[in-house]
């Protein structure tokens, strides 16, 4: 039975406060039982709360019915327990824990709730699997790894609010319940009971509204926003997130960088004890592209792409001339150290390239020995093998990896596949901190499907001035004062400085395909704010959750989220989403429609 905290029942000290200092002091400690072992004489019960363990101790001299109590304890029960802080015998120091040194002998002993045995055991790296964890995600909640990210995350989140208070930005909340915010996912849609056949959105982030409190004056907006997209998840993502959110008015890109730069270098310092100094590294797009193939390129390794187009142009071997003639090209990766990949292995890359839409994988392996082995060399002159080794700068010990196709498909595919290579060869260091600020995107993204532009990043981005002149001629090569900041291969935040001018944000939309009256439905109130004096301004936001995931040396979003949602977007302890009572579906005029109806 339960049994009941009196008023003289205070606790002193969490678990892992404790030390030989203590010695002699009388504590009072509560928690759960990690484990209890009984040794006839001497009962041992290893007490957890989120600091970590104490040893309780009952023995000869415990009187007999607390004693007793002990000997029923089971783990997972909740105990308060008080006592006096003694050293351990010689022998049974636990130099493995902080408070391995000492023990409480215990003189009082409530068990404040028995616990049934629980699906797992709750102990650090859970081999468990994630459906069952997820199911019962308050015990997975309660494993000391998990507990150590929420707390870690909850003081990132103190770090984010310092620096951006210190630097004078004002923390305002915005709305939850929107017009659609254009972030380019598809929107979660919440019913109107009152406005029957009307729906809110859930915001994808608070872009409008950040903006509007620029108009207001605010100058400088800050933010722990939840967003909402409707997208199909990976490990990075989740459909509702968080982000720091922020907004500066009277500001130019390189200040909005400058700021949140300032914001992760406080992080590195203040909670890893890192001190960087020098800038963050800036890469235009086209660069980065061209270099690795990626808008988000991990920088901790080289494997840089190289072009080989020119040397094959007009090469006999038509996978990669023809790839040219179709106005593609032929790219390859040098792997150093690859050449310890096995036939499978290589093969496994050929099949890897594939997810990107890749035809193929070329390549080349010159092994330690001298060997060479290659699934293209025999249809290449021996000049053509030749300036691709020269090209690669190609050694023994290397593996060559070229893919021929269509640039995206080109770049898609060799960009994942030199961090694929790189993880392989396990030369990828996660508490190594590579951070680079990608710059200069393209303002639009064309859709071959569609036969239109897409705001790459979204339509308020402002084109850079001197491509200005192109955006009736030539949109696509029109770049955008956009930046992203990237850690280690991940966006970590995106922002950009915003058209505050009615005449260029017009012209956007038309390139959109947006008329008047459609920019005037959906954007009119943005649009007729902007008309009483809107100042210069831009911003950015950071995914909060894949920040703490990255410092933390994570791989798994899940991991930092208290609740997370599975790959279906279902969350499995609550069972969401489900399916609502047919009274409330009638007050909202709703009614499900099955799929094939
Ligand atoms: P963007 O769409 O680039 O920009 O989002 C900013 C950052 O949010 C994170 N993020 C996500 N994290 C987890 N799960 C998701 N589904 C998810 N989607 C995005 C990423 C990303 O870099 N309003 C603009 C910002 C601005 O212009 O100021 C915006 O939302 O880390």
């Amino acid at each position: 039975m339960a049994e009941l905290l009196t008023a003289t029942d205070k606790r002193t000290h969490y678990c892992a406060e404790l030390s030989a200092e203590n010695v002699g002091e009388r504590v009072c400690v509560m928690g759960w039982a990690q484990k209890q072992r009984d040794l006839g004489a001497l009962i041992f019960i290893d007490l957890r709360d989120r600091t970590g363990i104490v040893q309780l101790a009952f023995d000869d001299a415990t009187d007999r019915e607390i004693f007793q109590k002990a000997f029923g304890v089971r783990s997972e029960f909740v105990l308060c327990a008080k006592g006096s802080v003694r050293r351990r015998g010689e022998g049974a120091i636990n130099k493995n824990i902080p408070t391995g040194e000492i023990e409480i002998a215990v003189d009082e002993l409530r068990v404040l709730s028995a616990a049934q045995t629980p699906p797992f055991e709750i102990v650090e790296d859970s081999r468990v699997n994630a459906e069952l964890r997820l199911k019962h995600r308050y015990l997975d909640l309660r494993r000391p790894d998990m507990q150590r990210n929420i707390i870690a995350r909850s003081r990132l989140s103190k770090i984010a609010r310092d620096y951006y208070a210190e630097q004078g930005f004002i923390d305002i909340e915005t709305p939850t319940l929107c017009k659609p915010t254009p972030e380019g996912a598809r929107d979660y849609l919440v019913p109107s009971r009152v406005h029957k056949g009307k729906f809110y959105a859930l915001p994808q982030s608070p872009q409008l509204y950040k903006q509007l409190l620029m108009v207001s004056g605010f100058d400088r907006y800050f933010q722990l926003a939840r967003c909402y997209r409707d997208e199909d998840l990976r490990a990075d993502r989740q459909p509702e997130f968080t982000q720091i959110d922020t907004e500066m008015s009277f500001v130019t890109a390189d200040d909005v960088m400058k700021m949140h730069e300032g914001f992760l270098k406080r992080v590195l310092k203040e909670y890893m004890n890192i001190e960087v100094t020098e800038d963050f590294p800036r890469m235009p797009y086209a660069e980065a592209m061209d270099r690795f193939g990626s808008d988000k390129p991990d920088i901790r390794f080289g494997f840089e792409l190289t072009n080989l187009s020119e040397i094959l142009k007009g090469c006999e071997f038509k996978v990669f001339s023809g790839a040219i003639e179709n106005g593609g090209s032929v790219r390859a990766i040098n792997v150093k150290g690859g050449a310890k990949f096995s036939r499978k292995e290589i093969d496994s890359l050929v099949e890897f390239v594939k997810l990107y839409k890749a035809r193929g994988l070329a390549w080349l392996k010159w092994a330690e020995t001298g060997d060479i082995s290659s699934s293209y060399a025999k249809f290449l002159t021996e000049a053509e093998n030749e300036a691709i080794k020269t090209a690669m700068g190609a050694e023994a010990g290397d593996l060559i990896l070229i893919v021929a196709d269509k640039n995206k498909v080109v770049f898609d595919s060799l960009g994942a596949l030199r961090c694929e290579c790189a993880k392989r060869l396990g030369i990828l260091d996660p508490m190594d901190f590579k951070f680079l600020w990608v710059t200069e995107f393209p303002l639009l993204e064309y859709s071959e499907e569609d036969g239109r532009f897409y705001a790459m990043h979204h339509p308020f981005t402002s084109p850079m001035d001197e491509d200005l002149p192109y955006i009736d001629s030539d949109p696509g090569r029109v770049r955008a004062k956009a930046y992203d900041i990237v850690l280690n291969g991940t966006e970590l935040g995106g922002g950009s400085i915003r058209i505050h001018d009615g005449a260029i944000q017009s012209k956007m939309f038309e390139v959109l395909g947006l008329s008047e009256a459609e920019a005037q439905e959906k954007f009119g109130y943005l649009l007729d704010a902007f008309r009483y004096g809107v100042p210069p301004h831009g911003g950015l936001a950071f995914g909060f959750d894949r920040l703490v995931t990255l410092l933390l040396g994570l791989e798994d979003i899940r991991d930092v989220i208290a609740f997370p949602k599975v790959q279906t977007a279902a969350e499995l302890m609550t069972k969401c989403p489900s399916e609502p009572d047919a009274g409330a579906l009638a007050e909202l005029c709703l009614a499900i429609v099955k799929e094939n109806e």
